[in-house]
């Protein structure tokens, strides 16, 4: 193998990233109109029948917390607005994309998800990052660099696993010792392919290396995700065994986090926790 790669070689020669289909994309579209109308988000979503069968199943989570049972995407449009639906409708594809990874690779992608919420419900929203669902998206995204890395360079990932365990390092830097590019960077470009905010595809790329980024509150996202994977990773929710994480302070600085903060924080990730493995089962 070509040794180390770099992001463009690694993707023009080996890993193809999937186009988001096109009927989400068309949803990704309209919703960011401010004029658009609700009835359009429900038609979009209800003329990919299977996306709109698991975004109602994730309407009727019990996470969502409504009271009563939803049976129509424009009931649902209605009742939660068309930014929550059009998460949702997003969350569901990130699901099928993860649903053939690691159980405990896709349980701690939606952890994190649930920690990312956690921290921007108890008062630390970005101006990228600013209602929870948009937290739970970029939380489940976090690392979904891993599922390309592992589908197309099987050996060298396992490789670096093993480097990261014996030397006690980060999984990203193995990974770049290895291949020459980490998961975030994967990523960063997938994020970048579906049109999703810049801050976004920047925390995503610079979660485990704040500096990579130099766009002040784009860094913030990426402090605010290695704070997140850290709580998961310290509450035993980690991708792997013997995770190596580390929170440097200028993320702590950076999201805004300071130590009376974190029992608060912690409490409601841990209130969410039941909902993960409900989350889990709706997306099998
Ligand atoms: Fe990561
Ligand atoms: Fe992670």
């Amino acid at each position: 193998m070509k040794k180390p790669y770099d992001i463009d070689a690694l993707l023009d020669e080996v890993i193809t990233l999937p186009s988001l289909p096109s009927s989400v994309a068309h949803i990704m579209r309209l919703v960011s109109d401010p004029q658009c109308a609700l009835s359009a988000v429900a038609q979009a979503i209800s003329s990919d029948p299977p996306l709109a069968m698991k975004t109602l199943r994730l309407v009727n989570a019990a996470c969502y917390g409504l009271r009563q049972q939803v049976g129509t995407i424009e009931h649902a449009v209605v009742l939660l607005g068309i930014k929550v639906i059009k998460n949702l409708a997003f969350t569901a594809t990130v699901f099928d994309i993860m649903k053939g990874s690691v159980e405990s690779f896709f349980l701690h992608s939606i952890f994190c998800g649930a920690a990312m919420r956690a921290l921007v419900e108890s008062g630390h929203p970005n101006s990228q990052v600013q209602s929870g669902e948009e937290a739970f998206v970029c939380g489940l995204l976090h690392d979904i660099g891993k599922v390309f890395l592992d589908e197309f360079l099987a050996e060298e990932c396992a490789e670096a696993a093993q480097l990261s365990r014996i030397e006690q390092i980060p999984c990203y830097k193995a990974e770049k010792q290895i291949i020459g590019v980490d998961h975030a960077e994967v990523g960063a470009r997938l994020a970048r392919k579906w049109k999703l905010p810049d801050g976004i595809a920047d925390g995503i790329a610079c979660h485990h290396d704040l500096p990579r980024c130099k766009i002040p509150v784009h860094q913030q996202v990426g402090a605010m995700i290695s704070i997140a994977d850290f709580m998961c990773i310290r509450a035993g929710l980690a991708a792997s065994e013997n995770t190596v994480v580390v929170v440097s302070d200028d993320a702590w600085r950076m999201a805004n986090v300071t130590s009376p903060e974190i029992p608060l924080i912690l409490d409601k990730f841990f209130v969410a926790l039941p909902t993960v493995r409900e989350l889990m089962t709706l997306a099998t």
